[in-house]
């Protein structure tokens, strides 16, 4: 009990110095911590359980053999895939044609990036949303009351800037050349994962609906390279906190270390790992174009106290002009328009003026029944 107390109080001691959290959980594990402070202490409800358990309650993703929708097998890999969508909004990716050491050398030169002095990471600190490229911790670190145990790296991967590239770190020197292969082998498997999604939700092969496929594809790319440093009391807090991801999918990428929950039928589970594939999660833009068919899954990461864990996740959207709404091929008597017209901008706004956790934007761009009217 005393001892208990005396944990509590240096707690206390080092919540004092304010600002020094904005620089980061790697920047404050450097400087030798043994406890989590209270800044990155959730209230007990939000606190993830089994979080050192060694069992803990794993789920094995419904699995897309890519190589598999390319042949005679197609239709039959459409309906896996649109299962996975409706059940889960959450897949695993095997047979990408991804070549291993594209993926193999993204995650090493990421843990290179953090394995950078303090003074390098921070030149690409900015609290513009829209930079090209931003190095930040938290998940909005200007407004999350407690923070999460997460640093990142954000790029912006398409942009009318016409050397783009030239944004990104500059060191370590090989990140830009190996962060632009990855990212440009990454969109054309989201192009092909969404040709699929489109087809397994039967809008194809018309001059119609051609020009949805289009859209997803012209949308945004965007790497989020997150660093999630080990932990010394894990079951106080989270990697991230439970969220949505915004866009039309994300594909992660994981290195060895496991950490990745989803929600699944009220319950939190710990996705399985297969080494060298993707995890595919539906964003919220797709669960609006589906009209709600498919689901854009709830999510967390949970730290670890003996190893850092590195992901890196591609996330691909629908581009900041183009209105985000149901598909009208969707909408019918029995299934009605459930969600308003959406754009990026409203998307921002939310963003930059809530502390953005669970499917809160989403919920907001719902019909009430009576708006239905
Ligand atoms: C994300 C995310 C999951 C992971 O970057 O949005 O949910 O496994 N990452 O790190
Ligand atoms: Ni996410």
């Amino acid at each position: 009990m005393t001892g208990l107390i005396v944990a509590e109080n240096k707690r206390e001691d080092d919540s004092s110095s304010g600002s020094q959290y904005q620089k980061g959980v790697k920047h404050l594990c450097e400087n030798g911590i043994t406890i989590v402070p209270n800044k990155y202490v959730l209230p007990l409800p939000e606190r993830p359980i089994n979080a050192t358990s060694e069992e803990g309650n794993h789920i094995q993703l419904p699995i897309i053999n890519f190589a598999q929708l390319q042949g005679p097998d197609r239709q039959q890999v459409l309906n896996t895939l649109s299962k996975a969508c409706e059940e889960y909004g959450i897949f695993q990716v095997i047979n990408h044609g991804i070549p291993i050491n594209v993926i193999s050398s993204m995650i090493d030169v990421s843990k290179e990036f953090f394995e950078l002095p303090y003074d390098e990471r921070e030149k690409y600190m900015t609290s513009d949303l829209s930079a090209p490229v931003r190095y930040g911790t938290s998940f909005n670190q200007t407004k999350d009351g407690v923070f999460c145990w997460r640093d990142f790296l954000k790029l912006v991967c398409n942009s009318s800037t016409s050397d783009i590239l030239a944004c990104w770190p500059s060191s370590p020197v090989d990140l830009r050349q190996l962060v632009f292969t990855y990212s440009k082998q990454t969109k054309s498997l989201f192009d092909m994962l969404m040709k699929a999604i489109l087809e397994s939700l039967g809008l194809v092969e018309n001059e119609n609906e051609d020009h949805f496929l289009q859209q997803f594809q012209d949308g945004s790319q965007l790497m989020f390279i997150n660093f999630f440093p080990s932990c010394p009391e894990p079951e106080l807090t989270l990697g991230m906190p439970p969220h949505s991801d915004y866009g039309s999918l994300t594909l992660v990428l994981q290195d060895e270390v496991e950490g990745l929950q989803i929600q699944h039928q009220g319950n939190w589970f710990t996705v399985k790992q297969i080494p060298n594939s993707f995890v595919v999660n539906v964003g919220d833009h797709l669960e609006i174009f589906s009209n709600g068919r498919y689901k854009s899954v709830l999510h967390r990461v949970l730290v670890n106290s003996t190893r850092s864990r590195i992901s890196v996740a591609s996330l691909h959207s629908l581009s900041f002009e183009t209105v985000v709404q149901p598909a009208p091929k969707l909408i019918n008597e029995s299934n009605p328009r459930r969600y308003k017209d959406t754009d990026f901008a409203a998307f921002l706004k939310y963003l930059s003026s809530c502390e953005s956790k669970k499917k809160n934007f989403l919920e907001s761009r719902k019909f009430t029944s009576i708006e239905r009217n």
